[in-house]
């Protein structure tokens, strides 16, 4: 099989964490005298975090100093990690776990490719931090999503190349990033808002070793 390897996002693939990451957004704007809706939550998918604070701000109209940007970060995150502190393990996506299982018993690499900082709390959390052979989180990065480091970073400590790699991604940015650097993406969720992908599943629950097969 050409396919070596299998490079994660971490929120919304792997884990339901973007609804948390959704809430804490929401309140912030909401101390901050506006509304944010799911929709407008689309465009925060993926991308870092000071980033996702200057999309934020742009939605509401309003302008921060870069201190008081990021004080309001800071404080975002304190309420993110207090969900995922509370978050059961059973969070784990449907199929995430055993699609990892498979991946390992079958002897392709298995890589993280987050945006996130918390990126190492959250897979302690779940327990299964021990499949990846490979992990590159929001600490290892300069540039964000749609930028293909995260993945390239990936297939390089791997020792592959980024034909060898399979990416999956639930945002359009993270989809754009792994096209960006010559890999095949699965678009993991909604199919129109990742239709650059080269697959679409609705989560890992219909993915196999087998299925990987498409992409040779
Ligand atoms: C990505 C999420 O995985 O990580 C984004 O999709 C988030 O929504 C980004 O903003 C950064 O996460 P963190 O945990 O470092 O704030
Ligand atoms: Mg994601």
């Amino acid at each position: 099989m050409k396919i070596k390897a299998c490079l994660f996002d971490l929120d919304g693939v792997l884990v339901d964490t973007a609804k948390y990451h959704y809430l804490a957004w929401k309140r912030l704007a909401n101390d901050l005298g506006f509304d944010f809706t799911e929709q407008d939550n689309e465009r925060l998918k993926g991308v870092s975090r000071m980033r996702s604070l200057d999309i934020l701000l742009e939605i509401g109209g309003k302008s921060l100093t870069d201190a008081e940007k990021l004080d309001v970060a800071t404080k975002k995150n304190v309420w993110y990690v207090d969900f995922i502190e509370k978050m059961p393990k059973d969070e784990i996506l449907p199929g995430a776990k055993e699609f990892l299982e498979e991946l390992r018993q079958a002897g392709v690499k298995i890589a993280l490719g987050s945006a996130s900082k918390n990126a190492m709390r959250i897979l302690e959390r779940l327990e299964i931090t021990g499949y990846f052979d490979a992990i590159i989180d929001g600490t290892k990065v300069e540039k964000a999503k749609p930028d293909p480091e995260v993945f390239l970073k990936g297939a390089e400590s791997l020792g592959l190349s980024a034909e060898e790699c399979v990416v999956f991604e639930d945002a359009e940015a993270g989809v754009e990033a792994a096209i960006a650097g010559g890999m095949k993406v699965v678009g993991v969720g909604d199919p129109e808002i990742l239709s650059k992908a080269d697959m679409n599943i609705n989560s890992l629950a219909e993915m196999s070793v087998k299925r990987l097969e498409y992409f040779n």
